[in-house]
């Protein structure tokens, strides 16, 4: 079962808080202290005098990506979460997150920082594509099979960002106004379903305040809250650099500050408590909830860890499972006259950049570097005849410098002042990212003077390819021997501290090339000395545009080719400068020629399939010009075999909306992401996502929950009886499908402010042609329930309800009146 919870209050976990006791009343203060800082960027320190080995933490959450930022060492990258929620299966979820704990113990990791729980408040969220739904128990839900996963699988998780990070505008400093009974009934609430149904060994505080605290230093929600209402008895650790007060964060519920060595604990926690600021006690609840997780994770001597290797999970495939997660998390909206599944002996006229480059991830702390990419145009070619599929760029959503990646073969050399070679090592592609002491071997952040990032470039086409950098200070770079650079690129005011991986890349030139003749590329980058960061890190880019040809005339190569083709696919992405962590986004448009691009090949092929690649809703102006349009979210490494599976015809598109899908930005109920003077009031209460939309009344381009499949289904009949809704229903279609009977509930005379109807659960059911199936779904009483803001507990509104039954919010096809 998806719900059921990793541990108990078993043997064991009395041997481990036997082994736990023992070990903190070994530790003097400064040793306590200094367990409760990151040792590095990643881990904590090892205290071997009591048989403790270093903590591991590491990136989350569509895969785990280790303790250094290169592809040496790649990882299995599934699809984003909003994919995984789409596919409404905490089965799979949990699946998802065994193969995430065989990952992280294949890189020696102990602690995923994973699953990402905020809501979908505004599309603009900038991570809006690294959280799971609009709808608290969906998030719930989805969020307990991850974390039930990975802890199977005896890798801890942090439940993330505890609370109310659901925006990046100034992230660090915002403070969300939130009132009770919102915070409890939709924030709080996937964190508390997934601490009562997973019992994750750890979370993740947010680097936002709430109701003007810092949630580093929130006694109440920390402490009250999430310890003493729910007995959460794993460890809090900081979000990277959220840690800003010794005495507030300790007094405030919060273990571990991460990253290191310098945090406000380890010595100045020691000298709090000497000076009499900091109670010892309270260091030591700190102390023994990390040695807790330290134990469960199997690395304190003499403490049993929860899973032993002889009870791990049988080996997963990690191809397969993301080639499946991403093909159940496909949402069909639209497939007029039955234009999907695809004739696999008819021609594909196959256009947009991202056919040829996916978009496969999210950008920021969720990147991993997969061996493979299965690109949709890698995923056709290989289910078609070589002459049945055509591919034409047609329109590239970037006209903005990117990592150097395709044609780039890199690696860093690094130097003294002198400059001797000091060290050398691999590159992912132009971005460095070395932090902490993770620099390549013989490099130290002594000697080190600068980095040159070098090697070659074979270009794929002809024409003037644009050069640049990422990141701040001093720079050198050459390309075919010709100096474009030799500068220095200052701070800006104000800039997130990620600036070298968020921020923007800065044009330094253009050299003409011609396609497959390599040329020779250097980017020197100086470091400047004591910059007095808290974390010592090397962080900069080498960016590349290729050619910009005149956006008409790719858009009519694509046109000419979908003319005479069986059917067009073409594929439309949003960039890592739109949809990434570190910002929001400032509208819902498709970039650049996108838009065109589909409207023009839908003129001329009326079996035109649109396949978006975005992790989060997107403004289709054409969606009722063409045949079908087909979510992909960032699908995965393994996305474009699951892309040729489901359009033609092998496996049907499994997924339903997690989130509402507008028509256009103006339409959105919620949007508002810019704090004013430090506040950011979520002014709409209670009503975001389906909720909103359905008080103001607006019909949105595609309701939550909706998603087609390859058959069709009847719903026959629902009763009631107790808490259990009984559903039957029918596949009517000529293929066995699978169906998510979703559950509604909607008071009938209500006596509280509360939405039209709310998800109150959910099941799945699979069915062969012309069967019936029945599926029954437990409704929880908490679903009848709201947040008394008077007396602060949960009461249960007595009254009728109308328990509604369908396809999607707005498609409900069955309904009983219940009595609570
Ligand atoms: C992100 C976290 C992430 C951490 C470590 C932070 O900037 O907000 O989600 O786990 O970095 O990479």
């Amino acid at each position: 079962m998806a719900g059921e919870p990793t541990t108990r209050n078993t043997p064991d976990d009395r041997t481990r808080e036997d082994v736990v006791s023992a070990a903190l009343g070994k530790l003097d203060l400064d040793a306590k202290a200094r367990l409760l800082a990151g040792r590095d960027m990643w881990s904590l320190p090892a205290l071997p005098g009591i048989g403790l080995r270093p903590l591991v933490f590491s990136d989350g959450p569509i895969g785990v990506r280790g303790v250094r930022w290169t592809a040496d060492d790649p990882s299995i990258a599934l699809p984003s979460p909003t994919a995984l929620a789409a596919t409404w299966d905490p089965e799979l979820a949990r699946r998802a997150g065994r193969l995430l704990a065989q990952e992280a113990r294949r890189k020696s990791v102990h602690v995923l920082l994973a699953p990402t729980v905020n809501l979908h408040r505004s599309p603009l969220g900038g991570r809006h594509f690294e959280a799971y739904s609009e709808d608290p128990y969906l998030t719930g839900v989805i969020g307990s099979g991850y974390v039930n996963g990975v802890q199977d699988g005896g890798v801890g998780t942090t439940v993330k960002h505890f609370v109310a990070n659901d925006a990046e505008t100034d992230r660090f400093t915002v403070d969300n106004v939130i009132a009770p009974r919102p915070l409890r009934e939709l924030y709080l609430a996937p964190f508390e379903a997934i601490v009562e149904n997973a019992h994750p060994w750890g979370i993740m505080c947010a680097y936002n305040s709430v109701n003007g605290t810092s949630m580093s230093e929130h006694h109440y929600l920390q402490n009250e809250v999430l310890r003493g209402e729910w007995k959460f008895d794993g460890a809090i650790v900081s979000d990277w650099m959220a840690a800003r007060s010794t005495k507030g964060d300790i007094e405030g519920g919060l273990d571990i500050a991460m990253p290191g060595p310098q945090t406000v604990y380890g010595e100045a926690l020691a000298g709090a408590v000497r000076a009499g600021d900091v109670d010892e006690s309270v260091v030591d609840e700190a102390v023994r909830n990390v040695l807790r997780l330290a134990a469960r994770v199997g690395i304190l001597d003499g403490a049993p860890a929860v899973v032993p290797e002889s009870a791990l999970p049988a080996a997963v495939d990690g191809q397969a499972v993301a080639r499946e997660i991403a093909r159940r998390a496909f949402v069909l909206v639209r497939n007029e006259n039955r234009t999907l599944p695809l004739d696999p002996a008819r021609t594909v006229a196959l256009s947009g950049a991202a056919a040829r480059d996916a978009r496969v991830l999210g950008g920021g702390s969720a990147t991993v570097f997969p061996e493979r990419v299965v690109s949709p145009l890698d995923g056709l070619r290989a289910a078609l005849p070589a002459d049945a599929l055509t591919f034409t760029v047609g329109a590239d959503p970037s006209d903005e410098l990117a990592v150097a990646d395709k044609g780039f073969e890199l690696r860093a050399v690094c130097r003294d002042e002198a400059g001797n070679v000091v060290g050398e090592g691999s590159l992912p592609g132009g971005q460095v990212q070395w932090i902490g002491d993770d620099l390549p071997d013989g490099a130290t952040h002594e000697n080190l003077h600068s980095i040159e990032v070098t090697g070659t470039f074979t270009p794929r086409e002809d024409g003037g390819h644009a050069f640049g950098t990422r990141g701040l200070g001093a720079y050198t770079l050459k390309v075919a021997g010709e100096t474009l650079f030799d500068g220095v690129q200052p701070m800006s005011e104000g800039a997130d501290p990620f600036e070298a991986f968020f921020g923007a890349p800065q044009e330094r030139g253009r050299v003409t090339l011609t396609e497959g003749e390599p040329v020779e590329i250097s980017l020197t980058h100086t470091l400047a000395k004591n910059t007095g960061a808290s974390i010592r890190a090397v962080m900069f880019a080498l960016t590349h545009l290729g050619p910009q040809r005149d956006a008409d005339a790719l858009i009519a190569e694509a046109v000419e080719a979908a003319r005479t083709a069986a059917a067009a696919v073409v594929v439309v992405a949003t960039t890592d400068r739109v949809e990434s962590e570190g910002f929001d986004r400032r509208d819902l448009e498709l970039p650049g020629r996108q838009n065109d691009l589909v409207r023009a090949v839908a003129a001329v092929n009326p079996r035109t399939v649109v396949v978006v690649n975005s992790g989060s809703p997107v403004e289709m102006p054409w969606r009722e010009e063409v045949a079908a349009v087909l979510l992909t979210w960032f699908p995965g490494q393994e996305g474009g075999a699951a892309l040729a599976d489901v359009l033609l015809g092998a496996e049907e598109p499994g997924g339903r909306l997690p989130t509402t899908w507008p028509v256009s930005f103006a339409d959105v109920p919620v949007t508002d992401v810019v704090p004013v003077d430090g506040e950011l009031p979520y002014a709409e209460g209670l009503f975001i996502g389906y909720r909103a939309w359905e008080k103001a009344g607006v019909t949105p381009a595609y309701a939550f929950g909706h998603g087609l499949g390859y058959t069709t289904w009847e719903y026959e009949s629902v009763i009631a009886a107790g808490s259990v809704v009984t559903v039957r229903v029918r596949n009517t279609g000529t293929r066995t499908g699978r169906e998510v009977v979703q559950v509604y509930l909607a008071p009938v005379a209500d006596t509280v402010e509360r939405p039209v109807r709310w998800l109150a659960g959910f099941a799945s059911v699979t069915a062969a042609a012309g069967e019936t199936v029945e599926v029954a779904v437990d409704l929880p009483r908490r679903a009848f329930e709201i947040w008394d803001e008077t007396v602060g507990v949960w009461r249960l509104v007595e009254g009728e309800y109308e328990v509604e039954v369908g396809r999607s919010i707005a498609d409900r096809r069955v309904s009983v009146r219940v009595r609570r």
